[in-house]
């Protein structure tokens, strides 16, 4: 992470939008204030807002003006390297201007020509702005690199996905695409691989004959907020499951690539996710649960159901809870068990993944025999907890279970990069390994199509209440197995006084 990638010419397309002026920009300032940022850098934003340079940097800076760093010498320099350009992304006309634009802001003898390209905009326009980059010559690798970084959702389905993914295979080849996940950009999902590989203890263990089941779960306090017209259209299992948990799962379950760069370890991320068992309307029926938020009053806060959020429809049945208990057709994990739950409206925002361990064999202490838990936290308090037995003190030799945990903040990394300044940063460098390749992606979208077909059943949703844990039939997918989900804490040891 020390490196400085090579100049380069940035264009943002969707620079008026949310997520440039939320995510994108800061990131790119943190890593320009870190030195990270190449010696010669412009970003260009592309939007049919009419704004000129200054408003637009005026618009960022703004935008920036809640950064924690007050350096105002750095922001106004950051700032001085903005730029903006109104074009219509829809009309292919309007890419000669982009193009002359480009001529004079990054000169091929400061950046040799490398560009990357920021697809920010409705996803409708993914498929359109390669085809009218290439009919202007913009896509061409000589001289310079040409990258295109595709926001999420890609695709809708598997069928638009696939077909988006032709789309701009015509134009952008598979070497020069970042999609992001941006859950593949956060430390402590990472860190998942190097806690497995780096490891001799654990990996071991690492199969079903040590592993009881797996949970996964990314829960969420917020509801839609203001995104109720996207997400009444998508849902849980598009917006969370096909893409954040399954990319979770994948680096869980992944064998050991046999290097860590972009091929290596996208070739285990995608074996995984390509040997997921094939999710049939018998097995939905049993072992999926998909719900909805209903109001309540959560901590004297009154919350509103799902259904009265702006921009969702009065009779909608969109999901915003799903769990699902899955398994993995391979050596390492078959019959092994993984529940995997997302939802918002939750008791608590809170990402983890818990590995059960096998009980002991024979319960010689006397009282039930015990399981070994690694709890593995994401976000928030992120850090890893170990349970395991020990002798309760006094007389006999009764077992009890106690913890040993590690928290990252014990570390005192200051300086950690968000998941977008490090995929930003990546994409700059060249780097893909953190981003999702075209044949995991259709995996994904492959193993969840079966469910985007059952909820067409109207049986298939259940209501829970604003800050409870989901529809109590997620409860009973583990109950019937002998089994109950974690209930996790904001704070990562805290088991007994939770949120609620
Ligand atoms: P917004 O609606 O806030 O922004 C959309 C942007 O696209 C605006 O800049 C808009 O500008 C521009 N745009 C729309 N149509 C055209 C057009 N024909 N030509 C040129 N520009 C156009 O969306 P978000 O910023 O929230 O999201 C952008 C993308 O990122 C979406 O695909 C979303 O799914 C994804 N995303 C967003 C996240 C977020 O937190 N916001 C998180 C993860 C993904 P103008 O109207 O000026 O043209
Ligand atoms: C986004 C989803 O991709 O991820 C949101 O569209 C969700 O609905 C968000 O809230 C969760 O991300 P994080 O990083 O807050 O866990």
């Amino acid at each position: 992470m020390n490196s400085k990638p090579e100049n380069t010419c940035i264009v943002i397309f969707g620079a008026s939008g949310d997520l440039t002026q939320r995510k994108l920009m800061p990131a790119f300032y943190h890593l320009f204030a870190n030195g990270l940022m190449p010696d010669e850098f412009a970003i260009l934003g592309v939007s049919r807002s009419a704004l000129d340079d200054l408003a637009f940097r005026d618009k960022i800076l703004a935008a920036l003006s809640s950064q924690e760093e007050d350096e105002p010498a750095k922001r106004d320099s950051f700032c001085e390297r903005l730029h903006y350009q109104p074009l219509n992304t829809a009309d292919v006309a309007d890419y000669a201007e982009l193009k002359t634009r480009l001529d004079v802001l990054c000169p091929q003898s400061a950046t040799g020509g490398n560009t990357l390209y920021y697809l920010a905009t409705p996803p409708s326009l993914y498929g359109i702005i390669p085809g009218c980059l290439a009919a202007h010559g913009l896509n061409v690798e000589s001289p310079g690199w040409k990258r295109l970084v595709v926001e999420k959702p890609f695709g809708y389905s598997l069928a638009s996905a696939e077909s988006l993914d032709s789309e701009i295979h015509r134009h952008f080849q598979e070497h020069q695409l970042y999609r992001i996940d941006h859950y593949l950009g956060k430390e402590t999902v990472q860190n998942l691989l190097v806690f497995r590989f780096s490891n001799g203890m654990f990996e071991p263990l690492w199969n079903r004959n040590f592993i009881d089941y797996v949970e996964i779960t990314g829960a969420e306090f917020l509801g839609v907020e203001g995104r109720g017209g996207y997400y009444d259209g998508a849902g849980a299992v598009r917006d969370m499951l096909q893409n954040h948990l399954l990319q979770v799962l994948a680096m869980v379950a992944m064998e050991p690539p046999a290097a860590i760069n972009a091929d290596a370890m996208r070739d285990e991320a995608a074996k995984v996710l390509q040997s997921l068992q094939p999710l049939t309307e018998a097995h939905l029926k049993h072992n999926l649960v998909l719900g909805q938020y209903t109001a309540s009053t959560v901590r004297g806060q009154v919350l509103r159901g799902y259904r009265e959020e702006n921009g969702v429809a009065d009779d909608s049945r969109t999901e915003t809870y799903v769990g699902l208990k899955l398994f993995i057709d391979n050596w390492r994990w078959q019959g092994t068990p993984f529940y995997v739950r997302t939802g918002k409206r939750l008791p608590t925002r809170v990402t983890e993944v818990v590995i059960h361990f096998k009980k002991t064999p024979h319960p010689v202490f006397g009282n039930t025999a015990l399981a070994n838990k690694l709890i593995i936290r994401i976000q928030p308090d992120e850090g890893i907890v170990i349970s395991f037995g020990l002798k309760r003190p006094g007389a006999g030799f009764e077992a009890k279970e106690v913890t040993m945990d590690f928290r990252y903040e014990e570390l005192g990394e200051t300086n950690m990069l968000t998941a977008y300044e490090r995929l930003l940063h990546d994409s700059i460098k060249g780097d893909a390994t953190l981003f999702a390749r075209s044949d995991a992606v259709k995996a994904c979208w492959k193993y969840v199509q079966p469910i985007l077909e059952y909820q067409q059943n109207p049986q298939a949703l259940f209501g829970y209440a604003c800050g409870t844990w989901g529809p109590k039939e997620a409860d009973e997918l583990l109950q019937r197995d002998e089994r109950k989900w974690r209930f996790p804490c904001r704070n990562l040891t805290n088991t007994e006084y939770c949120e609620l």
